[in-house]
């Protein structure tokens, strides 16, 4: 057994992670003057959200008229019938009161001439129940919304008195014989030591895992270390198999070009000059989902109309758009298209390529961020002391596919929501756990073994063997081949963690070894990914099968639950839910009006 000494801390609420929905959770919990700590691996304001670019959507009517109900119906229909009704309802009910909360904690947001929060229009957001005009719902901060989010919910949180433990990487959770989360145990990469958190509730706001790909708009610290952590306390991950590829990541090095550039009035063009969207979306054409966007751009490349000398990507034209309103609106992607594509967006178009950006799937919870552990006899069977917020949760808000600004505004809605339900079940008063001694043990255990591995296999190898089975099997189109090939050659990749080489033994700033600790996390979120994509015998949102082309709501209309222990992945199904908070006659959503239909814009 690993010897390693470490330091106890105690709190009613640990929250791991301080992204946008990491900080929000914080900040709820703090305010209510539960004794919070968070734990995150990079410093708060270089968690990923900072890279948010084009808003967050929420029926503010500023613009124009708008209604929480079209917004909800809108996630719907993006979500292609897959989302919790519940959750889709709490998501659009809210916004609005979380976007004002954002505001009047200090989010410099963009303003119209009469000083009210800008907002711009985004894929897939529209009026009068998908039957009206595209509607301006996304509530921007220039193209660097998810910045300023973040570092007003830094401030907010620090000025609550929330406790911060910044640079620490979580190994593990901590479960108690009962199957309830206690805590987590974390290394401090700077000077080696280590620590176990105690806690009455644990939030997991890791984000998502968008490098178990080799092309993502995903910083390098989005590896799944929550989804890992989970898998290996034998619990499950949902719809996994739903990845949302972003129509504009920047051809070659990926870097995102916001959805608010099509927002703005910019258009995608083919070899030919042709603005091909109005031929696959007629009513929406670049504002369509982004599921919609991606597949038309890849068959526009595949049947020969791509631009480039190898005709392998698509224009995003900008350059008729007045030179002030760019800088205005869209001063951060100007900037990003100039250092990697050497391209002003003034004068030539942007050369784009559909990148991996967003996990649908993620740890499953209800829509107060609680974890479920789905079992045959209750679907909805929560474990106790655990929440999962943010990308890293799936309420599941998103189902099949998200429409773009429906993050930044999940991250809050829900991370506000975990903190409303932790105020409820945890008692300040009550003693924290005692230390499970025998999990710390084993976290030690697996560190030491990762921390001393000495096989044939260097962990940047695995990760790019790992990264392009991903991409090249489980890609925008997919095929019953491809997925058998990719579930096989990921279960070989998998197998090869037991020969992985880690060089420097050190504990003190060991990126070789962090980056091993990620890949294991990455591993369980794509063996889960690839599984839950082979099994599912039907096309829905961005889960895109050519021999199963059509939707089938009879069969397929369900979550995917899977549970992964080493290269082993086990599939189940649970029903998603079909029921909305409010009925009709208490002022909510007509069932009729979100009955499952054909996806068409
Ligand atoms: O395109 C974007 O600005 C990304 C936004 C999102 O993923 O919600």
């Amino acid at each position: 057994m690993a010897a390693y000494e470490y330091e106890t801390h105690d709190y009613d609420v640990v929250v791991v992670g301080a992204g946008g929905a990491g900080l929000r959770a914080t900040l709820g919990m703090a305010e209510q003057g539960l004794r919070t700590a968070c734990v995150t691996k990079v410093f708060p304001t270089r968690s990923h959200t900072v890279a948010a670019q084009g808003g967050i959507a929420a029926s503010l009517s500023n613009m124009g008229p708008d209604h929480w109900q079209w917004h909800m119906y809108d996630t719907v229909k993006g979500s292609d019938w897959l989302g919790d009704t519940d959750a889709m309802e709490y998501l659009a009910r809210e916004a609005p009161k979380a976007v004002y909360e954002l505001e009047h904690y200090g989010v410099p947001f963009s303003r119209t001439e009469e000083g009210k929060i800008y907002q711009r229009p985004f894929g897939g957001h529209t009026t009068e129940f998908g039957e009206g005009p595209p509607v301006q719902r996304t509530c921007a901060a220039a193209d660097r919304t998810g910045h300023a989010i973040l570092h007003t919910l830094y401030g907010q949180s620090l000025k609550n008195n929330a406790e911060f433990y910044i640079e620490y990487f979580a190994i593990d959770l901590i479960m108690s014989d009962d199957g309830a989360c206690t805590g987590v145990v974390c290394w401090k990469l700077d000077d080696g030591t280590m620590h176990v958190f105690n806690a009455k509730m644990v939030v997991l706001a890791t984000g998502g895992y968008g490098r178990a790909y080799f092309s993502a708009t995903s910083a390098h610290t989005c590896t799944g270390d929550g989804g890992g952590m989970v898998a290996r306390a034998g619990l499950p991950l949902q719809d996994m198999e739903f990845v949302q590829f972003h129509p504009t990541g920047i051809y070659g090095s990926g870097c995102l070009i916001t959805e608010g550039a099509r927002g703005e009035g910019g258009y995608l063009t083919n070899s030919e000059g042709e603005r091909f969207m109005e031929r696959y979306a007629p009513n929406y054409k670049d504002l369509a989902p982004r599921d919609y966007v991606s597949r038309s751009m890849t068959m526009e490349i595949r049947e020969g109309r791509g631009v480039g000398p190898n005709g392998d990507h698509i224009h995003l034209n900008l350059s008729h758009l007045p030179a002030e309103a760019l800088n205005l609106r869209l001063p951060g992607i100007s900037e990003s298209a100039k250092i990697f594509a050497g391209v002003d967006v003034t004068k030539e178009p942007i050369p784009v390529l559909p990148t991996v950006h967003y996990n649908m799937g993620g740890i499953p919870t209800n829509y107060w961020g609680e974890v479920l552990n789905p079992q045959k006899d209750d679907p909805h069977a929560v474990v106790p002391g655990l929440m999962a917020v943010g990308e890293a949760g799936c309420a599941s808000v998103h189902g099949a596919n998200r429409l773009g600004s429906n993050s930044l505004i999940d991250l809050v809605v829900f991370g506000r929501a975990a903190a409303i339900r932790a105020g409820k079940v945890v008692d300040p008063e009550t003693a924290v756990p005692d230390t499970n001694t025998a999990q710390v043990d084993k976290a030690f255990d697996r560190f030491d073994t990762l921390r001393h591995a000495d096989g044939d296999t260097p962990t940047a190898d695995l990760r790019l063997e790992m990264q392009k089975t991903m991409q090249e099997d489980a890609a925008v189109f997919r095929t019953s081949k491809t997925l058998a090939d990719g579930v096989n050659k990921m279960q070989a990749i998998a197998a090869k963690v037991g020969d992985l080489k880690v060089t420097d033994r050190s504990l003190i700033w060991n990126s070789d070894l962090m980056e091993t600790l990620e890949l294991t996390n990455l591993m369980p979120n794509a063996l889960a990914t690839i599984a839950g994509a082979e099994a599912r015998k039907e096309s829905r949102g961005a889960h895109a099968h050519e021999d199963f082309t059509t939707r089938d709501d009879e069969n397929w209309r369900v979550h995917t639950i899977a549970r992964v222990a080493d290269a082993t992945i086990d599939l189940s199904y649970r029903p998603i839910i079909e029921d909305p908070l409010t009925s009709e006659t208490d002022g909510g959503i007509s069932i009729k009006k979100i009955a499952p239909k054909e996806r068409t814009f």
